[in-house]
């Protein structure tokens, strides 16, 4: 696939019918951040669930699951997670299992969002295949671990894996010279590049929440587990200075929150560069 979105759209056609609906977070990136894709695209309803960290739960879940059985009413039929979340946050090994038994339990269908999958793993020191193990399908992001244009659909229900090529092809996701997109899978896979990229991202937001940590007015809204440091600044004043030289989102324009991501890429010197920043900026 070309983008997450795409892999996205393909991953979840495979798991529904056309009256059936998508339990998700309300930060989820298929509702926030893909344009309507998965409403215009599959046509399918997402049932969104609040959530304090991004992460959802049994307990959170259960609540959407009430109109089962009705026929005026979209039927829950997927409950679709994002590993890394889009709060930076990572759900535990046990977390996913007892989702994974939840799903199973209410015949649900699980659906990862894996773009940064790799951070994940890099973050709990687990194998990809223990990520993957609780899903029906997830996907396995590449650009957010240094690839172009390349991400991976991997269907773990056997008998869903006969559809996914005629999707991808009927969505436009299939490149006549997909090989060449494709092989950068084996470089990233073939001697742990993807776990290294990732590990060194998370390394560098670490560094940058340990950096900032006693700013005056800046406190960590979330905890730092991957490439993402959530930050709450007292001052707009200094996040509009700051964005003068750094491009990053406010990610909560009440709450005066920034989002600042690490890349496999991002170096020591550009971390030690913006936590200066961040020191210097109040009150210029
Ligand atoms: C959680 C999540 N899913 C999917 C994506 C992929 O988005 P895109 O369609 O831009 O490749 C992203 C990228 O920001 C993401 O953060």
């Amino acid at each position: 696939m070309f983008t997450g979105t795409a892999a996205n759209v393909l991953g979840l056609s495979l798991l529904l019918r056309p009256y059936e609906g998508v339990i998700c977070a309300e930060s989820a990136h298929v509702n926030v951040d893909e344009c309507g894709a998965p409403e215009r695209i599959l046509g399918s309803k997402l049932l969104t669930v609040p959530t304090p960290d991004g992460k959802l739960t049994p307990g959170l879940i259960g609540p959407r699951l009430a109109d089962r059985g009705d026929e005026h009413r979209v039927q829950p039929r997927v409950v679709t997670i994002s590993q890394v979340t889009e709060l930076g946050t990572c759900y535990t090994l046990a977390e996913l299992k007892s989702l994974g038994e939840f799903c199973r339990a209410e015949k649900l269908r699980l659906y990862i969002d894996g773009a940064r999958l790799a951070n994940a793993a890099a973050h709990l020191g687990c194998s990809l295949a223990d990520l993957a193990a609780q899903a029906d399908v997830l996907s396995f992001g590449g650009t957010k671990n240094g690839a172009v244009g390349a991400e991976a659909v991997v269907v773990m229900a056997e008998d869903l894996a006969a559809d996914a090529p005629f999707l991808r092809k009927q969505q436009g996701q299939l490149a006549s010279k997909m090989r060449y997109l494709a092989v950068q899978f084996q470089a990233l896979l073939d001697d742990d590049l993807w776990l290294r990229n990732a590990g060194h991202a998370n390394a560098m937001a670490r560094r940058l929440a340990e950096g900032i940590h006693g700013v005056p007015g800046a406190r960590l809204w979330q905890p730092v587990e991957s490439n993402a440091v959530f930050v709450a600044l007292e001052d707009p004043a200094q996040i509009a200075r700051l964005q003068r030289d750094w491009q990053f989102y406010v990610w909560d324009t009440a709450a005066q929150v920034v989002r600042w991501m690490t890349a496999y890429d991002t170096t020591e010197a550009d971390v030690d560069t913006f936590i200066a920043d961040i020191w210097g900026a109040p009150g210029e």
